[in-house]
């Protein structure tokens, strides 16, 4: 509701950025928990921030280095009536390649993962039991990846031949749970799977035995397509929607064999996704006093990786024609995995938009930073 304070982590990232915009314009005070002054100065440097102007009073920054030291959060929930917390390590390749996670290699996939996951949550939680004495939501961002199992997402193909075996593929919904994988994790993306599980049930934990006097939703999106606009540059994975939509390389021109690396490429992935605008109008629908708290969204869907380069060159053919892109595919296998998201429109009322525009979207500012780079 306008002019209430929300404290958001996670801000200066790609789905946190996008829910302070939608913060800001549906007239909410934020409070941004930021982890260097460099962080505070690009967002506020971000077109959509500087179209808004929000005036001092309505943008207002925290510093909090690390979000797993103890009592973190403590200063930053003062006074705040809803926190949003979206702050986690992502796995490198869901991450900017102009570096949006500061994952250090030199630590353990459990401690850069699971223990930050699971200690930033613990932490927000406690500061807002201990210090937010006017704090009444906490909303969190989720996965898909926490609620399922994690070979799913780490080795795709396998896990669905195991899940069919000849009949039809399993429905998961919002209040699916699964256990915790157990270390050691083969990649970065297994360890993520366990954060995300890890946290989403040391949250529901803590609420349960400390029953705080304030409510907690959790917002499950499966993988986020959409503009980027921290993003420094076309060289950020997610400008290419990983890979999904491969660049001609620049001497592809006349080559025989142009594209051969892409076509002996086979990846087999679950086709989930879902338009970043889309998640964070879920998170900031979900501060609403309508919605009930204590219950979860999943946010997906269905989609063809296959389809991708398609749909670009339905849309965008000029950018295959001039060799920008190119024009096969790789071999991407679209892996299915079912969710139930009727909550989504049923109870937060939000139609989520088709695979067909979060391509349009993402080329379109792929084009236009292009464009930019060139002047
Ligand atoms: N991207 C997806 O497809 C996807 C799908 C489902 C769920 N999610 C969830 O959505 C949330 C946001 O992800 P994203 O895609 O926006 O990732 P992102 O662009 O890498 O942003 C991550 C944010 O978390 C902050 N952060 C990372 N580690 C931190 C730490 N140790 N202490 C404090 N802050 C930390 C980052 O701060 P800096 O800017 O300083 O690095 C950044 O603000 C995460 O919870 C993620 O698990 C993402």
């Amino acid at each position: 509701m306008a002019g209430e304070l929300v404290l958001l982590t996670g801000g200066t990232g790609f789905l946190g950025h996008t829910i302070l915009v939608d913060l800001l314009k549906h007239g909410y005070r934020v409070l941004v928990a930021a982890r260097s002054h460099g962080k505070v100065t690009k967002v506020r440097a971000a077109p959509s921030i500087v179209a808004l102007d929000p005036p001092a009073t309505q943008l207002m920054f925290v510093l909090v280095p690390d979000m797993a030291a103890p009592d973190a959060y403590d200063e930053a929930v003062q006074d705040v009536d809803f926190i949003i917390h979206a702050a986690a390590p992502l796995p490198a390749d869901y991450a900017s390649a102009a570096g949006g996670s500061d994952l250090r290699q030199d630590r353990s996939l459990e401690d850069a993962f699971v223990t930050a996951c699971v200690q930033g949550n613990m932490g927000i939680l406690k500061s807002a039991r201990d210090k937010g004495k006017t704090v009444r939501r906490i909303v969190m961002t989720s996965s898909t990846v926490a609620i399922a199992p994690a070979d799913f997402f780490s080795d795709a193909a396998a896990a669905s031949q195991r899940e069919k075996g000849g009949k039809e593929v399993v429905v998961r919904g919002p209040e699916t749970r699964v256990a915790v994988p157990e270390p050691p994790y083969k990649s970065q993306l297994h360890a993520y799977c366990a954060a995300k599980t890890a946290s989403l049930k040391a949250a529901e934990t803590f609420m349960k035995d400390q029953a705080p006097p304030f409510d907690l939703i959790s917002i499950m999106p499966s993988l986020i397509f959409g503009k980027d606009e921290l993003a420094t540059g076309t060289d950020s994975t997610r400008m290419l929607m990983y890979r999904l939509l491969p660049q001609k390389a620049s001497n592809d021109a006349g080559d025989a064999s142009a594209g051969s690396s892409l076509e002996q490429e086979e990846i087999a992935a679950v086709g989930n996704a879902v338009l970043c605008t889309d998640v964070a109008r879920a998170h900031v629908r979900a501060l609403d006093p309508d919605i009930k708290g204590s219950q979860s969204f999943v946010l997906n869907i269905d989609a063809r990786w296959e389809d991708t380069v398609p749909i670009a060159k339905a849309h965008i053919t000029q950018a295959f024609g001039s060799g920008l892109f190119h024009p096969a595919s790789p071999k991407w296998t679209t892996v299915p995995l079912k969710w139930d998201t009727t909550k989504v429109r049923d109870v937060l009322g939000i139609e989520l938009a088709t695979y067909d525009v979060m391509v349009k979207e993402v080329v379109g500012e792929y084009l236009e930073m292009m464009r930019t780079e060139g002047t």
